[in-house]
């Protein structure tokens, strides 16, 4: 399902009610960004800063951007109990920066300040956005307070690697806000889904999985500036990395020539032909539970590249140019299976011709191709590249047949974990 509207994700019908914790880290400045995103689209936000937060964005910035009095400590309108309240009345709890102190205390049920009592009445999703140095981020203690909370069903999203606080770059970095928007909404909408299902385990179902995600078309290149390409947007691929992600799985994009912005906790893979978009994907499926082949690859390549600008001949003749077939990457990794038990998923847009319908070319293609899943855009009456919406079909292997009603490319995605999370063993 998709959060189209405000009331997405709370299970009351009211605006949805978001605690934003932040932690005492410099990147405190960019949450007071994800604060006005969060507000600007609805969002009942609440902000439960640490006393360090506070060194870093005073109080009267946090109440300002929310439209509520702030407070770090419990002693702050104690006959309102806030530090059970605003934890049992969340529908999500984010906290971004989360430094290896806040995630330390999460991890050992301390409760010494009003965010870690918040986080320990929260029954409701719980994100920690990491940010800090490389150094502590790879800390034994780190990585073994990190595992705990996320088997305990919290997604902790992965930092982005690029410039920290001084002249040092690494991995550490606070994902952009509006990447963290994306992530908590998602989120959010997810946490209905579960409320639906009134499924028994608050754990997402794809954490502790390893996902590969392949996006976007690739370029087969005749000299230094001329290519043959196609027109996919990465759209799809991108959907179906951020609501992984969303859903707890560590997730590698392999994008190719994608100019969207990158989901937060994503590992990104930027390929730009056929051959580099194998090589990445063969090598992150050795530890994969999951692929899925969004990617839209050139079937052909040029047998040459000119390493110098093709040029107009004085005669007026055109070149000719030989292509030669690409390896089928989708093939390869299905008939491989480099880790026994993983979901390989292939998408298909066809038309259908004099020799079958649309349904007959994709069962033929699923069979071919040897993957588990196929999902089959009929393209008959105008193709879906750039559209945020998408209609599809997807086959199984097993016989398996899901109609998937025209909606967002969001929506198609988690039907198509759904069918994977099904079929992982
Ligand atoms: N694919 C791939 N490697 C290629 C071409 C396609 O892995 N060289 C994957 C795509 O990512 C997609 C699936 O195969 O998931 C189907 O793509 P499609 O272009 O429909 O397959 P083709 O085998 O090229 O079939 P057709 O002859 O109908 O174009």
């Amino acid at each position: 399902m998709s959060i189209d509207s405000t009331t997405a994700g709370s299970p009351t019908g009211a605006r949805p009610s978001v605690v934003l914790g932040v932690a005492g880290g410099i990147a405190a400045y960019k949450a007071c960004e994800l604060l006005r995103r969060l507000s600007e689209s609805g969002h009942d936000v609440t902000v439960v800063p640490t006393a360090s937060a506070l060194e870093f964005v005073g109080a009267p910035t946090w109440s300002a951007l929310s439209g509520k009095p702030v407070a770090a400590d419990v002693w702050t309108s104690v006959h309102e109990v806030p530090h059970v309240r605003i934890g049992q009345g969340a529908d999500l709890v984010v906290v971004a920066p989360a430094t290896a102190d806040l995630m330390a205390k999460a991890a050992h049920g301390l409760a010494d300040d009003l965010l870690t009592n918040t986080l320990l009445t929260a029954r409701c999703p719980v994100v920690f956005a990491p940010a800090m140095h490389t150094e502590m981020w790879e800390h034994a203690a780190t990585r073994a307070n990190v595992a705990t909370l996320r088997s305990r069903g919290a997604v902790v999203i992965e930092p982005d690697e690029g410039r920290l606080t001084g002249k040092d770059t690494g991995k550490g970095r606070l994902p952009d806000p509006e990447a963290l928007f994306e992530a908590c909404t998602e989120i959010l909408a997810r946490g209905r889904v579960g409320d639906a299902d009134s499924s028994e385990s608050s754990m997402p179902d794809l954490a502790g999985r390893h996902v590969v995600v392949s996006a976007g078309g690739t370029r087969e290149y005749l000299d230094p500036v001329r290519f043959l390409g196609n027109r996919s947007s990465g759209l799809q691929g991108y959907a179906l990395a951020r609501t992984a992600a969303a859903r707890g799985a560590e997730v590698t994009l392999v994008a190719a020539n994608v100019s969207l912005p990158t989901p937060a906790g994503v590992r990104l893979v930027r390929v730009e032909t056929t051959a580099e978009l194998r090589g990445a994907v063969v090598e992150a499926t050795a530890s994969a539970d999951a692929v899925v082949m969004a990617a839209a690859p050139a079937d052909f390549r040029p047998t040459q590249v000119s390493d110098a600008k093709i040029k107009k001949a004085a005669d007026g003749s055109a070149p000719t140019i030989t292509l030669i077939q690409n390896d089928d990457i989708l093939r390869e990794i299905s008939t491989t299976r480099a880790r026994a038990g993983s979901v390989i998923v292939g998408f298909a847009a066809e038309t259908g011709d004099d020799t079958g319908s649309v349904l007959d070319l994709a069962r033929a293609k699923l069979a071919r191709k040897g993957c588990d899943l196929l999902v089959v855009n009929d393209v008959s009456g105008g193709a879906v590249f750039g559209s945020p919406d998408n209609e599809a079909v997807v086959l199984g292997a097993d016989g398996a047949h899901t109609d998937v009603p025209l909606g967002s490319k969001s929506a198609l995605a988690h039907v198509i974990w759904d069918e994977v999370a099904r079929r992982l063993v």
